[in-house]
């Protein structure tokens, strides 16, 4: 088929070239020139995991294109997916300007019966306004065309994108047409070798709406078992044991449930908080979803809290030396990552930060911590160690696993570690001679 991909972002990106490398022909667009000069040269404004090689390959096959002119390409196409972001709005809910801004355009350019796919995560209802933009525009041009809107929310994990897209658990597609649902299904079928069972259909406004559910579902695992963290520390209980407790129970299951820092990243605090929005709109207060978000934002303290009740509220003359910046291990990506409120904390009481992130440490730089004069960046996570008086891991990176622990202790000033994530056995840390803190287990 021949597709048209608009918006150049995460989802954007990794969708049009599996879309290429599954055969079809993509064309993804972008308004960012520079960015779409990059993309010929298989330059790519983001790392992913296997991604510039299957953009590089698809761009030689000429499978996949580039443009920022979306009407050369739209009058060959039978299915355009709009893939712009949607940003948080000021007062928590999606802000839908750029996907209407598209919708707009392709309405100004269509020339024949196309199926606008919104693959952005939109609120329910906004296929609705999507077609209404089209609409207009048809009309201020006196032409009639038969276009559809359907709904097909992208589930794919940051770091593990590609694997998500080229084998989905599920692709779930929201029309009200049934022309356009076949077409769909054609597209994906691919994707499903043994069974199409998780090929989802259903209406636009499930579709939409389950986009959501799921993250919200997600998150509020996250933020159950953090809270549950933090009663096992008052009570004396380990929660990395409680963890195994309960996931062995197939209802509840391991996914999920590991404590930690705070969610973070692009989806789950935007998402949470808009359908939150959206429920208050329609007159209800949901009220576990609230509590999920509040439950986070108090979680990405706690590291900080932890320092600061060792090593007291004035944190001058202090260095910690902090090992992962991105919201999660294999991204960049630091959107709304407890680093961030972490190191703003530390410094905000005169600490030094000695920072090391395999893959984010430009992000932080430029853009998240740039304000912040007290953040030195470091090529390796031993050099950040020299003169720091603890050491504190706040992304589960799998080189920060199993380090040196003998080099650990000799480089710090004292053998003191903060794992944000759990990744070491407090026993065997405790044997090794280091004071160790984490989530959901008191240090007596
Ligand atoms: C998520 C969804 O998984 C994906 O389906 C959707 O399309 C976009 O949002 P992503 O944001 O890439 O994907 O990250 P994910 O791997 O789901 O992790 C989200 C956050 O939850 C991370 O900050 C992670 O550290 C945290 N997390 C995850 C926990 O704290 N505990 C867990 O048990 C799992």
């Amino acid at each position: 088929m021949n597709l048209t991909v608009i918006g150049t972002g995460y989802v954007g990106l990794v969708s049009g070239t599996c879309f290429a490398e599954m055969g079809n022909t993509v064309t993804c667009i972008d308004i960012d020139e520079k960015k779409i000069t990059d993309l010929k040269e298989g330059i790519i404004p983001i790392y992913e995991p296997g991604l510039e090689a299957m953009v590089k390959r698809n761009v030689q096959n000429k499978t996949l294109h580039f443009s920022t002119k979306l009407s050369n390409h739209l009058e060959k196409c039978d299915i355009a997916f709009i893939a712009v972001g949607t940003p948080m709005g000021e007062d928590g809910s999606a802000d839908l300007k750029y996907v209407i801004q598209v919708a707009s355009e392709i309405g100004r350019c269509m020339t024949h019966p196309v199926i606008v796919v919104d693959k952005s995560t939109v609120p329910v209802g906004t296929a609705d306004k999507v077609k209404k933009a089209i609409q207009d525009e048809l009309d201020k041009r006196k032409v009639s065309i038969a276009f559809e809107v359907v709904s097909n929310p992208e589930f794919l994990k940051e770091g593990d994108a590609i694997n998500d897209f080229m084998k989905p658990d599920r692709v779930v597609i929201g029309s009200n047409n049934e022309e356009a649902t076949e077409k769909m299904r054609a597209l994906y079928a691919p994707f499903f070798r043994s069974s199409m069972d998780r090929l989802i259909t259903m209406d636009v406004r499930s579709a939409e709406m389950t986009k959501y559910v799921a993250n919200a579902m997600l998150a509020t695992k996250i933020s159950f078992m953090n809270e549950i963290a933090n009663i096992c520390e008052l009570v004396d209980a380990d929660v990395n044991k409680v963890r195994i407790g309960i996931g062995s129970d197939s209802r509840i299951g391991y996914s999920f449930i590991y404590p930690g820092s705070g969610y973070g990243g692009s989806c789950f605090p935007k998402d949470v908080k808009a359908l939150k929005k959206t429920a208050e709109e329609h007159g209800y207060k949901a009220e576990l979803i609230k509590s999920v978000e509040d439950v986070n934002d108090r979680q990405k303290l706690v590291i900080a809290k932890k320092v600061i009740d060792r090593f007291g509220e004035d944190l001058k003359g202090k260095t910690f030396a902090i090992w992962g910046l991105a919201f999660k291990p294999e991204t960049d990506d630091m959107r709304e990552a407890p680093a961030i409120y972490t190191i703003n904390e530390l410094v905000k009481r005169g600490a030094r930060i000695n920072a090391y992130d395999p893959k984010a440490m430009e992000e932080a730089q430029h853009f998240y911590l740039k304000d912040l004069d007290n953040v030195f960046y470091f090529r390796s996570k031993y050099e950040t160690l020299n003169n720091a008086d603890a050491m504190i891991l706040l992304t589960e990176w799998k080189e920060f696993r199993s380090p040196d622990f003998d080099e650990l202790k000799t480089q710090l000033n004292q053998p003191v570690v903060f794992d944000g994530r759990n990744q070491y056995n407090d026993q065997l840390m405790t044997k090794r001679g280091f004071e160790y803190f984490q989530i959901g287990k008191s240090t007596k």
